[in-house]
């Protein structure tokens, strides 16, 4: 088994747990600009003590290379735990996360993300990058 055999794909538009990428389909080379992530744009994801969305991750696949890069790991870390119990908290986090990159050539976006009990999802995004 691999990885790959454990991770799910799907349309975010009708899968809530399937990450969002969301970036400019063309950028200029050197220049900074922003990948907006999320879990749950079109369909919300349950944010409570019991199920949650834990992180996403980004990375970047050049055109050009033969491996993958990590952008970032943006971790969820409280969904309403506390000592009066489970949803008694006074906080959550949603999964949403900002990165700001800048590429010097084409390629792909490819985001992991993580349901505590529905596992591993992913998305990717082309992106082309002009001189
Ligand atoms: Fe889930």
């Amino acid at each position: 088994m691999k990885i790959a055999d454990v991770i799910q794909s799907a349309d975010w538009k009708t899968e809530k747990h399937a990450p969002v990428i969301e970036a400019p389909e063309k950028v200029k080379a050197g220049e900074n600009f922003t990948v907006d992530l999320c879990v749950g744009k079109e369909i919300a994801h349950p944010n409570t003590t019991e199920h949650n969305i834990r992180w996403i991750k980004l990375y970047f696949k050049p055109d050009n290379g033969k491996f993958v890069y990590e952008i970032g790991t943006f971790e969820f870390n409280v969904h309403g735990e506390s000592v009066d119990g489970a949803n008694q908290g006074p906080v959550y986090t949603a999964p949403v996360a900002k990165a700001v990159v800048k590429l010097s050539s084409s390629g792909t976006l490819l985001a992991t993300s993580y349901c505590n009990i529905h596992g591993l999802w992913e998305s990717s995004r082309i992106i082309a990058v002009e001189s």
